[in-house]
């Protein structure tokens, strides 16, 4: 049987979550108060959302209260503890600099940042992270490429690969005005994730393959709606990332229970689990595990081959795959 208790003693990855959507309620606080910024809502309700729109926008005002690098260290310090308690042996972490407002021209001030707490973190043992820069579905080509030149010229240790998140509905079909740059990161060996098939369709997951060389798709359930799509990503062995407790707390699915995760692992598609954005969407990995498990009757070898696929899609290097695996 599978209690979340036997879940945190399992080795395993977490290859979908934004560090965007990860500053907990007690921070959020603290740094509301420490500049004088009002709390958008009652505290209660402060991670009420109805939809991926309002979502995101409650991204940009909690991510702007970061402002020095001690509020960054202390962000990502945190993280590193929460994922610990879930028994997460590495991350890989999103940010998307749009929605960090006081680091607007510096991304490389917010990356160092971030990776003084998170090199704390790893001083005190606590699991280890590798950070995934996005873009926003909006942004434009020179954008993008302004991103990937820093990226590339920087070359920072932390920086584990290119990303795009957003809101597809909103943006539209766009990944065409993203493919050069993209191409251009996988000719220079930069990883590549995706968001996918969560606000857009099949045909968003498509184009993240076809057009964006997508290494790993973030979310991607909505290949479901067809099938020579799931076959493909089956075939081809492009991993998913997979947060069910997120799609229910933002109306993209009915329930855990009729959540596609169990078509697609059927159909041979590898699957991860993940929470997305923990704190604000209050998912916690462990849980995610032991409900997403009930919900569908796997037992524990399902979590174990899921754990470990979690591991085999993680960016980070083969070294420490190999030490987790
Ligand atoms: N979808 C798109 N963008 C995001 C999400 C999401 O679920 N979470 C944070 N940014
Ligand atoms: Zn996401």
């Amino acid at each position: 049987n599978i209690d979340e208790a036997w879940v945190r003693t399992v080795p395993k990855a977490e290859v979908h979550v934004h560090l965007d959507g990860c500053i907990d309620r007690e921070e959020l606080m603290r740094l509301a108060g420490k500049y004088g910024v009002p709390l958008r809502r009652p505290a209660e309700q402060l991670f009420d959302f109805d939809g991926l729109t309002e979502f995101l926008q409650f991204l940009d005002w909690g991510a702007s209260l970061v402002r020095t690098a001690d509020d960054a260290a202390s962000v990502a310090y945190r993280f590193a503890q929460r994922q610990a308690a879930s028994g997460i042996r590495y991350t890989d972490v999103i940010i998307n600099p749009t929605h960090w407002e006081a680091w607007r021209g510096n991304i490389a001030g917010l990356v160092d940042a971030l990776d003084a707490g998170w090199r704390e973190a790893e001083q005190d043992g606590l699991p280890s992270t590798g950070l995934c820069l996005s873009l926003l579905r909006q942004q434009s080509a020179a954008e993008a490429d302004e991103l990937l030149d820093w990226m590339l010229e920087r070359d920072h240790p932390r920086v584990v690969a290119l990303s795009i998140d957003g809101d597809e509905a909103v943006a539209g079909r766009v990944s065409a005005r993203f493919a050069d740059t993209f191409r251009r990161a996988a000719s220079r060996g930069i990883y590549r994730t995706v968001h996918a098939g969560e606000s857009s369709g099949p045909e968003g997951v498509r184009d993240a393959i076809d057009l964006l060389m997508a290494d790993r798709i973030d979310h991607g359930f909505r290949a479901i709606e067809e099938p020579a799509l799931v076959a493909e990503i089956a075939d081809r062995g492009i991993p998913l990332g997979i947060c069910p407790g997120s799609n229910v707390a933002l109306g993209f699915t009915e329930s855990r229970a009729a959540h596609p995760v169990e078509e697609l692992r059927q159909a041979g598609v590898r699957i991860s689990l993940n929470t997305d954005d923990g704190t604000a969407l209050g998912s916690i990995l462990d849980q995610e595990y032991a409900a997403t498990a009930r919900a569908f009757g796997w037992q524990r070898d399902d979590l174990l081959a899921i754990a470990r696929t979690s591991i085999e899609s993680a960016f980070c290097d083969d070294d420490r795959r190999s030490a987790l695996l």
